[in-house]
């Protein structure tokens, strides 16, 4: 058997691909970030683009050393007489903090509204919609502390799902506090487990001992059933005032601008650098565990990754293939991408070259492509009909005597005669009868 891929990776496919899925289709991950571009560039965010590795310590300071990604999911990367300093990166925020502290990026006017997107990559167990490299859009907005900003962030990821055609998404909003709130929370949850430690699993255990907020997040069933049976109260009832009235103020904008959201008490998320606002976007169709997008504040992580000054920052990340999976669930259909405008063709090897040179000379105002062997005229239309063509130029030697081209539109069947030197403008005209296909523009 040839060589396959790597488990938990997935190839991006042409349309017309044999084994095409909707989460391998390259043309979906081209109509995802270009919605995202479109959406969140009108909103003043620019695009930013980081290394996909990382010196491991951006990750682990920046992530948290009691996550599952930083403990188990981390791809060391090795090469010749290097011991492994660097990782690939699990997602993006570290790094794109890391980026705005290294590069200045606090003189551009603030708040800074900054997007990407691209590869991560967890070592995790692979699942549907569970990758160990995955892609991600990713947003993020440093330099305020203001609740507007909050709801904003919020309301943008609205905007953009939704100019995805998805339709049965909740909005999970909560919030975890300032880190003396967690404190507070985190030493309720180890005197409330404490007593019953031996019926936790080992993750639980562990857990326990380095962050015990993370035994909510935990995946073994006798760990929930005892959550369950303790009563534990949520997150939400250990604010600090400031936490508390911040929240007050991002639901008080989410509410007036009709924003949908669900409290989520007990929300916790599963890296460490959040603090206050955080929410998840589900959607009922992909299952109630994974989330599609997830965000929140993270006003400390800079200071983590060793700046003097805080830079307050918030933002959120979703995958596109579990956000393919979810349109896929609520029917969203993507378009096939367009085929050329035109397909230019010989009739005789003596002119192929010929053609080659009136299809690339088309090239100037719209998608042309041409036929690299001489063909017959039937042969040619069938072969026009494959790729989608919308016009066939056919070339045989009267017309490259008399410098014209016999041009057909395919759907119509109707010929015309254009003069070479017009065929530019006649495509223009073509152009401006039918919308602007993205390939064609
Ligand atoms: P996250 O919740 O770890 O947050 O990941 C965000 C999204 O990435 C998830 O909701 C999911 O759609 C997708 N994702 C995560 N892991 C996988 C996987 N193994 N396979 C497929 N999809 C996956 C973050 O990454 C934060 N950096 C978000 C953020 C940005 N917070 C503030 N700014």
């Amino acid at each position: 058997m040839a060589i396959q891929r790597p488990k938990g990776t997935q190839d991006h496919l042409p349309d017309g691909s044999p084994k095409l899925g909707l989460d391998t289709r390259a043309a979906a991950f081209h109509f995802i970030r270009e919605t995202a571009r479109r959406v969140l560039e009108r909103a003043g965010a620019q695009q930013i683009d980081t290394p996909i590795f990382e010196d491991a310590e951006v990750v682990k300071r920046g992530v948290g050393g009691s996550t599952d990604i930083v403990r188990k999911e981390m791809f060391t990367v090795y090469y010749f007489g290097d011991h492994g300093g660097f990782i690939l990166r699990p997602e993006a925020t570290a790094g794109v903090v890391r980026a705005y502290l290294q590069n200045g990026l606090k003189q551009l006017p603030a708040p800074l509204k900054l997007w990407l997107h691209g590869p991560m990559f967890r070592a995790e167990n692979v699942q549907k919609g569970r990758l160990r490299q995955f892609h991600q859009v990713d947003y993020e907005v440093l330099g305020s502390t203001d609740p507007l900003v909050d709801a904003e962030t919020i309301s943008l990821l609205v905007d953009v799902v939704r100019a995805l055609g998805l339709k049965q998404v909740k909005v999970k909003l909560g919030s975890i506090g300032d880190p003396e709130d967690r404190e507070a929370y985190n030493a309720y949850l180890r005197d409330l487990f404490t007593p019953h430690v031996d019926r936790l699993s080992d993750d639980g255990r562990a857990r326990l001992e380095r962050n015990p907020m993370r035994i909510l997040d935990g995946k073994a069933p006798g760990d929930q059933e005892l959550i369950a049976e303790l009563g534990v109260k949520p997150m939400l009832d250990f604010l600090g005032e400031g936490a508390r009235a911040h929240f007050e103020q991002v639901r008080a904008y989410l509410d007036a601008w009709d924003v949908a959201y669900d409290i989520d008490p007990s929300i916790v998320r599963g890296l460490d650098y959040y603090r206050r606002t955080a929410w998840e976007l589900h959607h009922e169709g992909v299952g109630a565990k994974s989330a599609l997008c997830g965000g929140g504040r993270y006003d400390g992580l800079a200071q983590e990754l060793g700046s003097k000054d805080p830079v307050p920052g918030i933002g959120w990340a979703f995958g596109m293939e579990r956000l393919l999976l979810a349109m896929e669930a609520d029917g969203v259909v993507i378009p096939e991408s367009d085929g050329p405008l035109l397909y230019v063709a010989a009739l005789d090897d003596a002119n192929v070259g010929h053609a080659a040179t009136v299809a690339m000379t088309a090239r100037q105002v719209a998608r042309t492509e041409f036929a690299y062997k001489a063909m017959k005229p039937g042969n040619v239309f069938r072969d026009a009909e494959r790729r989608r063509a919308r016009f066939v130029a056919l070339i045989g030697s009267d017309e490259v005597e008399q410098d014209t081209l016999t041009v057909k539109n395919l759907a119509t069947g109707q010929q015309t005669t254009v003069p070479t030197r017009d065929l530019l403008a006649f495509l223009k005209g073509q152009l401006a009868l039918t919308p602007t296909p993205l390939e064609n523009a």
